[in-house]
């Protein structure tokens, strides 16, 4: 089903069309900037005109003829403003009989739509010699809810974890791991059961001494090529690597499970084949022994060609060509139609780069659009990357503990009357909605300033506003003895009431600019906006001491409300309370 922009879009343009005979004629209709003046503007006509030569106010207003005489049964009232905007104002009748339908559950607030497509989403893929840390929030909390966002509209999701499981560090690990077990068995279990540790001890190791890192550099061919000693190894790395991703992911109500790992491992053996392709395509230059592709779109600093190195000189693949692989598989046997690249905006030039070559090699198919969903860095209030005060990378599992204590404590502070095991419910939602939140609603293309103490706030745009405005709502209504009879919405008496009920309404088209564009901030500013005209009305137009047929309509006005807070936080991956 259409949503009203949509739908207001394709009949305006459509009259555009038949009035100007251009067929490519776009009414561009977006939501009002003024809103006394319409709920909706179109702003294609000008360019039309332009096109004909001819005066955008009078093609306007031949528009609007043509569309009165065809009478719209959502347009009210359409006229002329400024050079040639059309501002159109939503009819009442219409408006109301949307919301009921969704008050009825005739209709869902955000129905399955007409062109479902096949899309991959590569999200959180941690690399796992080590735990997983605040670098990889943002992805893994973006990620997750676009793919809520994607499968609500009814595409088919695959979610792909790619996991860095492969590279020269497992050589480090095993030849450390292996030492240890010639030393002294006993430590092993103990050890392993901090892999940050371990990680950190392997490091120095590999740091100081020449042996041993020449140890690792074997041991890394041996593991690529099967030696199942190694293998076995690894694989108890691996294991305790994912628990902890399992553990964080669950913590953080993010929908990624087993199934959806998609290991660097994987595409060990196919990577070989890639090369020989990409050569048989004449596409592979050698440049000091590795095998590299120069494609002439990117040129460095100093002017030159930039390479994407595809093996090394010692016979290595690389991240790139690994890359490759799973775009081979994720077009050639997924057949997507999307595949999306949640990843950190640092890696633009790496994915712009694969996804060119996959294009020109024809690893890709055509049909297939390749999107880097780029996020910037989160920066601690020193204005660096987020690290503690020592300088080290702070471990995620530790990020959100502290919330949750955080949080824990704000409740206590606000309502002290509810007891221990409830408290600590709700800081677990407050405290994890926070951080969740903190992410999503910002612009994802920029580096932002993580703060305690604005994501914690009940005032703003943050979740614990969000969650407060939900939790009232919610208990407005039960306070209410008509709230369990069906309900309606039968008037709109107020310019707020008005305002409510079509920001209600506008919710699926906010969703679907985000699974368009990928830009959940969006999503959480319409959210936040959503509250605020909530707020408005409730000031303007008393529900529980009006009259009986006021009141009824205006409790349905408000569980409409809840309603769609309660589905967008759902979209945004954060749960809801009833009590705060
Ligand atoms: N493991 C990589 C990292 O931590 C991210 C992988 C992203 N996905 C991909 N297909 N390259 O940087």
């Amino acid at each position: 089903m259409q949503n009203i922009k949509q739908y207001l879009n394709k009949e305006i343009s459509s009259a555009l069309k038949e009035c100007s005979g251009i067929q490519s004629s776009n009414a561009n209709v977006t939501t009002s900037s003024r809103p006394e003046f319409g709920d909706y503007q179109a702003n294609g006509v000008m360019s039309v005109a332009k096109q004909l030569s001819a005066n955008p106010r009078e093609l306007a207003l031949k528009v609007i003829d043509y569309l009165e005489d065809n009478s719209i049964a959502l347009i009210e009232a359409i006229e002329v403003a400024g050079p040639g905007f059309i501002n159109i104002r939503l009819r009442e009748r219409s408006v109301l009989s949307m919301a009921n339908d969704l008050l009825s559950g005739k209709n869902d607030a955000i129905s399955a739509t007409d062109s479902p497509m096949k899309v991959v989403v590569d999200y959180s893929s941690p690399n796992l010699a080590k735990e997983m840390h605040v670098g990889h929030l943002r992805g893994t909390i973006i990620g997750d809810s676009i793919v809520r966002i994607l499968e609500k509209e009814g595409h088919e999701v695959i979610r792909q974890n790619h996991v860095g499981d492969w590279g020269t560090q497992f050589g480090m690990l095993i030849s450390f791991m292996q030492e240890i077990k010639r030393s002294d068995t006993e430590n092993i279990p103990k050890e392993l059961s901090d892999l940050e540790k371990f990680y950190t001890a392997a490091k120095a190791r590999f740091d100081s001494d020449e042996s041993f890192s020449s140890a690792s550099r074997q041991a890394v061919v041996k593991l690529q090529s099967g030696d199942p000693n190694h293998r076995a190894i690894w694989e108890e790395f691996i294991e305790t690597s994912l628990l902890h991703c399992d553990a964080i992911y669950k913590k953080l109500n993010v929908t990624l499970s087993r199934t959806d790992l998609d290991s660097e491992s994987r595409y060990n053996d196919i990577l070989e084949k890639i090369i020989e392709d990409l050569e048989r395509k004449g596409l592979v230059t050698e440049s000091d022994g590795a095998k590299c592709v120069f494609l002439p779109e990117f040129i460095g600093k100093d002017g030159d060609t930039l390479p994407i190195i595809i093996q090394k000189s010692d016979g290595g693949y690389l991240y790139s060509t690994t890359d490759l692989a799973a775009i081979k598989l994720r077009s050639e046997q997924m057949m997507a139609d999307r595949a999306l690249y949640v990843v950190d905006a640092r890696q633009s030039l790496h994915f712009k780069q694969v996804f060119a070559l996959a294009k020109s090699a024809e690893i890709a198919s055509n049909n297939i659009s390749l999107e880097h969903i780029a996020y910037g860095t989160m920066m601690g209030a020193d204005g660096r990357p987020f690290r503690t005060r020592s300088g080290d990378t702070v471990k995620l599992i530790d990020l959100l503990d502290e919330s949750i204590a955080r949080a824990y404590d704000l409740v206590t502070e606000k309502n002290s009357s509810l007891g221990e095991t409830e408290r600590r419910e709700i800081a677990e939602i407050v405290g994890i909605g926070s951080v969740k939140y903190a992410e999503l609603s910002k612009s994802r293309t920029s580096d932002y300033v993580f703060d305690w103490s604005s994501m914690l706030s009940f005032e703003g745009n943050t979740a614990p506003y969000l969650l407060y405005a939900f939790a009232r709502i919610t208990s407005l209504i039960s306070k209410s003895s008509e709230s369990n009879s069906p309900m309606a919405i039968s008037l709109i008496s107020a310019d707020e009431e008005r305002s409510l009920l079509i920001k209600i309404l506008q919710f699926p088209e906010i969703v679907n600019t985000v699974s368009t564009d990928c830009y959940p901030n969006l999503l959480c500013n319409y959210l936040y906006e959503l509250a605020g005209i909530f707020m408005r009305f409730y000031e303007a137009c008393p529900i529980l001491k009006a009259d009986k047929l006021i009141k009824i309509s205006r409790l349905a006005l408000a569980s409409l409300t809840a309603t769609t807070l309660k589905e967008g936080l759902d979209l945004l991956g954060i749960e809801t309370l009833e009590k705060m």
